[in-house]
């Protein structure tokens, strides 16, 4: 074959291919009409073999010739493939019956627990009167929870039908209130101090509407020179006006705690009545009792080495879950713990 045979031939190709690919309906058409001109025994590779024939002179023409009409041919086959591709899914699309402008299925999206809601509303306002976050252990050491805190071994609150004592584990229980971090936190720092210690308690109760054998307590301490029951006073004040605003109502009556002398209960007055029975929450009384309160007691100072007469201080053990009750409208404290997802998607 002479050289200008050959360009006829190419040209032949060209056309013959190019006619084809225009002609492919589907992908398995195309296909074949690739493998028939560009595969290894294709048309054109069969011409491309002739090269080697030619003259050094025929081939600086051939050779780029023949490389322009392979390139040329590659390009036309990869782009009527994309249309035919284009064209299925199109084609797929109609059929499928799928409506791309709908919106798309919501993702469910989590949120806080209504007790957690109402604990972080609880030290938001505590760290604005300047409590710091301290922690402690919920399964403590009976000194931490009793000795230190001046609870004798005598104490009520120390039997088994009160504390739920560890088997195997002597001198260990599940802490009864959060007031064992104001001991392990003097026994590390030295005042002044202030600080805040939310988490869970438990004691050997029953389970009624405002009664659970697993609680939250926020303890609360402030120790520096000169505190006295005002501090305690205007500070638990202020925390429940912050919590519930400026017209909420504080009532301290004495009580008696170990720890703390002299010891006080808190009620606040009931969110839900003006005191008029029957109110299931406050029990027609008009005041829920929130906490329990004081002056630390010297000894409990003196047993971790701070000195009673340069310095005092206040602690106080709150609700939790009655402050979350009032403050989120919850009438049961059970709805806390059910996990009646009706119940809490309201919060
Ligand atoms: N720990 C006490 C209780 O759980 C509350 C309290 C804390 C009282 C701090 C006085 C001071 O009942």
């Amino acid at each position: 074959m002479n050289l200008t045979e050959w360009k006829q031939k190419c040209a032949a190709v060209e056309a013959e291919y190019k006619k084809q690919i225009a002609a492919a309906a589907d992908a398995d058409v195309l296909e074949a009409a690739r493998v028939a001109s560009l595969g290894r025994k294709g048309a054109l590779t069969e011409l491309l073999k002739n090269l080697k024939d030619f003259s050094i002179e025929e081939k600086k023409e051939a050779g780029p010739l023949g490389n322009e009409l392979k390139k040329n041919l590659e390009a036309a086959f990869e782009s009527k493939e994309m249309t035919l591709v284009a064209a299925k899914l199109n084609a797929d699309l109609e059929k499928t019956n799928i409506d791309l402008t709908l919106p798309g299925a919501p993702v469910a999206a989590g949120h806080y627990h209504p007790l957690t809601i109402a604990l972080n509303r609880m030290t938001a306002v505590l760290s604005k009167l300047g409590f710091v976050w301290a922690d402690g252990p919920q399964i403590e050491e009976e000194k931490y929870n009793f000795d230190y805190l001046n609870i004798p071994a005598h104490h009520p609150a120390r039997d088994m039908q009160d504390t739920f004592f560890i088997a195997g584990k002597p001198g260990m229980v599940l802490r009864t209130h959060t007031s064992n971090v104001q001991v392990r936190y003097m026994e590390k720092n030295k005042p002044p101090l202030r600080i805040m210690s939310p988490g869970r308690v438990f004691r050997k109760d029953d389970i009624d509407a405002s009664h659970s054998p697993v609680f939250n307590q926020i303890e609360g301490l402030y120790v520096d020179k000169n505190v006295s029951l005002a501090d305690l006073k205007s500070d638990l004040t202020a925390f429940m006006k912050g919590l519930f605003g400026a017209k909420a109502e504080v009532r301290f009556r004495p009580s008696y705690f170990p720890f703390v002398e002299p010891g006080v209960e808190v009620d606040v007055k009931c969110v839900f009545c003006d005191g008029k029975s029957p109110c299931a929450f406050c029990k027609g009384t008009g005041w829920k009792e929130m906490l329990g309160a004081g002056i630390v007691h010297p000894q409990v100072l003196r047993n971790v080495g701070i000195d009673p007469e340069v310095y005092s201080g206040y602690a106080f053990g709150m609700g939790v879950e009655r402050l979350a009750m009032m403050l989120l409208n919850i009438k049961d404290i059970r709805a806390f713990y059910e996990n009646d997802l009706r119940i809490l998607r309201q919060f």
